[in-house]
């Protein structure tokens, strides 16, 4: 038996903890190159010698994927085996003597590479990946010093596209299957695969079928040649000119690790980082090309004043005077309750900590919601019990009430998928359409547009022993009975065209399990930092209520709001109304992304006065009396929180174009002018202010964020060992947080440069502390790790020992029944596609073309009874008022479901307005959106 016919589920971790810790059963004692190690049981030879210090060469294998030995490349000796052994597919054994250098090996070693190089066009000066290419550094460190083939070699057209995203250069492929491999077992795409046979043998689309996967950028990431190439990047830099800063990524809240690189103040590359707990080192194409947008020529940089009716620019001093004294009026004349802020979600913590307290402590207003009437309340995320993502590799079950993963939160898709396919984590699928997660389900709770709440209390009570009458019912409650662990709900709002009511009955109902744990499927990059620190009604920083936490942030702030505020949707409501007079928007976009485009105009109409920070002029904020540019993600230092309340640090890469500021330093302006000093100068002193005041945070100093690679899962009494410090050779003594190397060589692998190794080796030769456990006997870089680990042990056990007191969701929640359906009618579903109209990727040109546009999909009967062919128009009425789509039949719709995604580019609705879409149809006060649709001919 070879390890491919090993189930992934029986597999050892490739990243478990890497120090040999004790003798026992589990382990076992393996010789490489003359030097003893205890190594895991089972564990692959290339791994447990890279582990230790002993690069092997390699092409096909990947960590993250299943061996297939293809190369030949990491060939090594194995004692009492005959012949050479393939190290990738060779799990070690008790006893086992492994030489890596020996003679008759690096004769192989010899012969692989110079047959690699038969066909292959060494055209390195004009390589993309020449300077970080694996083939390029393993020849010259293992291969031959010359090549015994003068023969012409095979020749291709160069490059091919393979999707509007990868370009393919047949000529430098050397077959390694890495691209194949990954599209399939890891991406569930397997949209490319190997065609024809022997010299000819080349990576193939399918007739028809681009590979437009989401993720299809990792194949150009691992590729070990230049053959995969990523247009956005194409002949941008090479890799002498980058720098490099770890980071994560902030397009959505998974929060991605990354290597992000520039080249002359420009963002040029985003890698992902392997990072255990959070991406596996995968990164979706969107958040990968999405820096472009960092660098559009339509960012503002200049703060500007409405002058005359028109946005002029103005000085700094004059916008921030201008702002507060507009501000100032309205609370003079009406008080706290007339102003409210909106956005938030994608600044960092230090943003949206020292804006609500701005806005709650200075202006004492408590109208303040960084979510625009699309997510969950702040109570159900902030009070249900959280799961960590790694929770889904050993959970009881996986229940998903959420939206598409694959669409909004892609990463998380693939580790839920990863679960369910290699890990037979049983998943059930509580939804009213397919979605990109369905075909893995091992149950279906199939349910109409807002009844999900039905469908999982039928769960909960054959959970509790009840005699379910429905088959998919009895299928998961069987998959999931027996079975140890936590069942991991992923809990989200799959459609906007209904209210937040039928998710949060949804979540009152699973709550009531045993050992359950919920991850919430909320999508902005940073809203999770944003509802932690207060950007959210009835909330002050650190997960405690504005009862609750009164005292403690009078003591710390001087003042906080009286009584609980308004959510986005009260605040619209309200300023419709006309009680809501100044409105402050934080880099978000109500008009495009508030579920009731009529409700947001009509309020933004009757607002009085506007204040917008944000990058971008946006049909929302060309309202603004007086607008503040701020600095990007990449452009700013910082940390983040992602959807399983990890913190982690974010990197700044390039400075930007223009006199912008931070957002969080805006806010420390503004309340400079109501005469409150902040007294904060730094990121650090925001995050150690966050540290002491905000109990969630407590714990979470700037000196932790440096030293844990990983960073620290709030709050830290619960997730003590999410702390984690790491260290590799040459790592500097004070292991101030450094970034990967990508392209620097390193100890004891002579092969590392080239983003593909460099990222691997961040991990595989790394040292892993955990504060608390004792320092193994090292080099330098561990004695400092164990220093770091002992300094954080002492932050950790005065938190463990403390834990404080947080808020937790009382489960209260108002029954809601969708009303009946009309027999004629189709019941609107809503969602977000991963290329959308949405400012960041409107303002990425390597992306904006993807998004597909408005389409109403129904099932086919519904199109055939409509009596439209695909591609047809139709007039889709609610009573909102008409829009007009084209309509296409999808397998993925039910019947009497029509499905409508947010926010899509395309021809405006009317003269000088915004393309048609769900949010023209839908009215929030009411309880469902129906469809009337008609054909137009
Ligand atoms: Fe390997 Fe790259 Fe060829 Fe794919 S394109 S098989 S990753 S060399
Ligand atoms: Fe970025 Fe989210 Fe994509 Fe990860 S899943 S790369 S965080 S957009
Ligand atoms: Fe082992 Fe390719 S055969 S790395």
């Amino acid at each position: 038996m070879s390890a491919r016919d090993i189930p992934m589920s029986q597999w050892p971790s490739t990243h478990e903890f890497v120090i040999p810790v004790a003798d026992g059963p589990d382990t076992v004692t393996v010789t490489i190159d003359g030097r003893e190690a205890q190594v895991p049981r089972g564990e692959l030879l290339i791994k447990a010698a890279q582990e230790r210090g002993t690069y092997i060469p390699r092409f096909c294998w990947h960590e993250r994927m299943k061996p297939v030995g293809m190369c030949r490349m990491c060939l090594v000796e194995v004692e009492g085996m005959r012949g050479l052994q393939i190290s990738c597919a060779t799990p070690v054994t008790d006893g086992m003597v492994v030489h890596t250098q020996s003679a008759g090996v690096k004769k192989v070693q010899d012969g692989v590479l110079e047959f690699l190089l038969i066909n292959h066009p060494l055209d390195c000066p004009v390589c993309d990946r020449g300077g970080e290419c694996p083939l390029q550094d393993q020849t010259l460190a293992f291969g031959p010093g010359e090549s015994r083939y003068v023969e012409e070699k095979r020749h291709w057209a160069k490059p091919i596209p393979l999707s509007e995203l990868v370009m393919l250069d047949r000529e430098r492929c050397i077959q390694c299957g890495r691209c194949t491999r990954f599209a399939g077992e890891i991406a569930g795409d397997p949209l490319i695969d190997f065609g024809a046979r022997g010299a000819a043998t080349e990576v193939i689309t399918y007739p028809g079928e681009p590979f437009s996967s989401h993720f299809a950028g990792n194949t150009v990431q691992i590729c070990p040649v230049g053959a995969l190439t990523a247009s956005p990047y194409r002949f941008r830099a090479r890799p002498w000119d980058l720098a490099t800063v770890e980071t994560s990524c902030e397009t959505c809240a998974v929060q991605c690790r990354g290597a992000l690189q520039s080249s002359s103040n420009r963002l040029v590359r985003l890698l992902g980082v392997d990072s255990e707990p959070v991406n596996h080192g995968w990164l979706c194409d969107k958040g990968r090309y999405a820096l472009e947008w960092v660098h559009s020529p339509n960012r503002i940089v200049h703060p500007m004043i409405r002058k005359n009716g028109e946005l002029v620019e103005a000085s700094w001093p004059e916008a921030l005077d201008a702002a507060a004294d507009g501000l100032r009026q309205v609370l003079d004349l009406h008080g706290p309750q007339s102003v409210a802020a909106l956005g938030g979600a994608r600044g960092t913590n230090e943003d949206q900590y020292v804006w609500t307290r701005f806005l709650k402590g200075v202006l004492r207003t408590d109208n303040v919601d960084a979510q625009l009437g699309d997510g969950l309340p702040a109570e159900v995320v902030l009070g249900l019990p959280h799961a960590t993502i790694a929770d889904l590799d050993r959970a009881r079950a996986i229940v998903l009430v959420a939206p598409d993963l694959k669409q909004e939160l892609p990463v998380l898709y693939l580790r839920v998928r990863r679960a369910a396919v290699d890990l037979d984590v049983p998943l059930i699928d509580c939804s009213s359409r397919d979605d990109g997660l369905t075909k893995y389900a091992t149950a279906v709770l199939r349910h109409g547009p807002g009844e999900q709440a039905a469908a999982v209390e039928k769960l909960v009570h054959a959970l509790d022993g009840a005699t379910p009458d429905d088959d998919a019912v009895r299928r998961g409650a069987d998959a999931i009975s027996g079975r140890d662990g936590d069942i991991v709900v992923i809990l989200g709002r799959p459609s906007v065209a209904e209210p937040a009511d039928a998710t949060v009955l949804a979540a009152a109902a699973l709550s009531g399990l045993p050992n359950v744990r919920f991850l919430s499927a909320l999508r902005r990059g940073n809203v999770h930092g944003a509802l932690d620190l207060g950007l959210a009604p009835g909330f002050l920083p650190g997960r405690v209520t504005l009862e609750a936490g009164s005292a403690g942030f009078i003591d710390a702030w001087g003042a906080v709001p009286e009584a609980r505020g308004l959510d986005a949707t009260g605040i619209l409501q309200a300023a419709s109304q006309g009680k809501i007079r100044a409105l402050v928007l934080h880099g978000c976009d109500p008009i495009a992304d508030f579920p009731d485009r009529t409700l947001a105009r009509d309020a933004f109409d009757k607002i009085g006065f506007h204040v917008a920070v944000g990058a971008f002029l946006t049909d929302s904020s060309r309202h603004a009396d007086v607008v503040l540019p701020c600095s990007l993600w990449g452009e700013k230092p910082g940390s983040a929180t992602n959807i399983e309340g990890r913190v982690q640090r974010l990197g700044q890469k390039v400075s930007p174009e223009g006199p912008v500021m931070s957002d969080w330093r805006i806010a420390s302006e503004l309340a400079a002018r109501f005469g409150d000093d902040f007294d904060l100068e730094s990121v650090e002193e925001i995050q150690d202010e966050i540290a002491r005041v905000a109990p969630a945070y407590s714990g979470i100093t700037a000196r932790l964020l440096a030293l844990a690679r990983d960073g620290a899962v709030v709050p830290i009494a619960e997730h003590p060992d999410e702390i984690v410090v790491t260290s590799r050779p040459g790592a500097s003594s004070d292991l101030s947080w450094e970034p990967i190397q990508v392209g620097a060589s390193q100890e004891g692998d002579p092969a590392s440069s080239g983003p593909t190794a460099a990222v691997e080796a961040a991990t595989g030769a790394a040292t892993t502390l955990q504060p608390g456990l004792a320092a193994p006997e090292g080099g330098d870089h561990i004695q400092a790790a164990a220093a770091a680990a002992e300094e954080l042990a002492a932050t950790v056990t005065t938190e463990t020992g403390a834990p404080p007191e947080l808020y937790r969701w009382d489960r209260q929640v108002e029954a809601w029944v969708p009303p009946p359906r009309d027999a004629y009618a189709l019941r609107l579903v809503t969602g977000r596609e991963l290329y959308d109209g949405g400012r960041i990727v409107r303002e990425t040109p390597s992306l904006a073309p993807l998004a597909r546009g408005c389409v109403l999909l129904v099932n086919r009967a519904d199109r055939d009874r409509i009596g439209v062919p695909d591609g047809g128009e139709v007039k889709v009425t609610t009573a909102r008022g008409s829009r007009v789509f084209p309509v296409r039949a999808d397998v993925a719709i039910p019947p009497g479901v029509g499905f409508l995604a947010i926010n899509q580019p395309g021809a405006p609705s009317h003269p000088g307005g915004m393309p048609a879409g769900p949010s023209d149809l839908i009215d929030v006060d009411a309880p469902i959106t129906d469809l009337r649709v008609e054909s137009i001919r």
